[in-house]
């Protein structure tokens, strides 16, 4: 899949999840197989204030594509804002039009945009005229179900110079849960000429083969169903795009280890461990003995007595 000039392995992509997919995270997604990875939304105005918070958002030791998000709404803001970005090493900036976070809506970003395609287009062309990396538009399928104007703002972000689009086929409304629409996603794909990568629901190889062949788009974006499960993405890579086999005969304690000690690095002891505790939850969820195991985890401060737990937990359990 290409989006403007960037070459990618594949079309199966990574979602921003804010609190979640930091480096150590995308790290070991990418360790199994990714196409590309997004960051969390970035506030325009916090980087153009202090770039020194882009540290946080490193793109060090990542073999595949970084696609940083910025989140705002005042144009000459987002155009600086990518265009540090665009110096930090960004692959590709995307726009936030999605997010429903009551303070980002407030503010008139994320998904408030999708109330006023003006401000849409302004927005898009001025970070266009920024840039030279490509731009891609994240947005859902609208503000809520009697205003499903997704296909309009597609229309308008690719006339001003957006690259590609995700589409979160769920409205503002709906906010995480509910039914997605492939007939929504359909009539995106349907309205432009640059590549729609489909987003939403996708927590099994089967619902990504559905949407691919329902919907016609280009790629496929999976979130939460990468939670604890950072191989999926890599599942369906192979199903959609006949990716080698991967030798998936990994100890899932060595996964977690891993995922554990590098994000110890990353956000320092006391955080490390504290951010730690929702991905071994995620990471144990449904199997005998997780109530026990998360018991201990999330009480315990002391990070080789979690590994221990850990090593214990999962012994020879291998990754599915
Ligand atoms: C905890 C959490 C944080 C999220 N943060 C972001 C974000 O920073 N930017 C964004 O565009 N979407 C964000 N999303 C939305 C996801 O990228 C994705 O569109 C959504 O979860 C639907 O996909 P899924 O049903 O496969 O999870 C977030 C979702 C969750 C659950």
């Amino acid at each position: 899949m290409r989006i403007g000039n960037l070459e990618l392995d594949g079309a199966v992509f990574m979602a921003p999840m804010a609190g979640i997919t930091d480096p150590p995270f995308r790290r070991i997604v990418q360790g199994f197989g990714v196409s590309g990875l997004w960051t969390e939304m970035i506030s325009s105005h916090a980087i153009v204030r202090a770039h020194k918070i882009l540290a946080t958002m490193n793109t060090g030791e990542h073999t595949v594509p970084v696609v940083f998000q910025i989140v705002g709404k005042d144009p000459e803001v987002m155009a600086e804002c990518a265009r540090i970005i665009q110096d930090h090493g960004a692959a590709a900036i995307d726009i936030n039009m999605g997010c429903p976070a009551r303070q980002v809506v407030g503010s008139g970003g994320g998904v408030a945009l999708m109330r006023d395609l003006g401000l849409v287009g302004r927005i898009v062309r001025s970070v266009r005229n920024a840039i030279s990396i490509p731009l891609t538009v994240k947005m859902r399928s609208g503000w809520d179900e009697k205003s499903l104007n997704a296909p309009e703002l597609a229309r308008i972000a690719e006339q001003e110079g957006a690259d590609g689009l995700v589409v979160h086929a769920r409205s503002r409304s709906a906010c995480h849960s509910g039914p997605v629409s492939f007939d929504l996603i359909r009539q995106v794909k349907a309205c432009v000429s640059i590549p729609v990568i489909g987003n939403g629901a996708v927590t099994e190889v089967g619902d990504a083969l559905s949407m691919a062949q329902e919907t016609d788009c280009d790629g496929i974006m999976v979130g939460r169903g990468a939670l604890g499960r950072p191989w999926l993405p890599r599942k369906i890579l192979e199903a959609l795009f006949g990716w080698m086999s991967y030798n998936t005969q990994k100890p899932l304690s060595e996964v977690v280890g891993l995922h554990y000690e590098d994000q110890l690095k990353w956000s320092g002891v006391l955080r490390g461990v504290r951010r730690m505790r929702k991905h071994l939850g995620w990471y144990s969820k449904g199997m005998v003995g997780a109530a026990e195991f998360r018991s201990r985890v999330f009480t315990e401060e002391n990070p080789e007595s979690v590994l221990t737990f850990i090593a214990n937990f999962f012994g020879k359990v291998m990754v599915p």
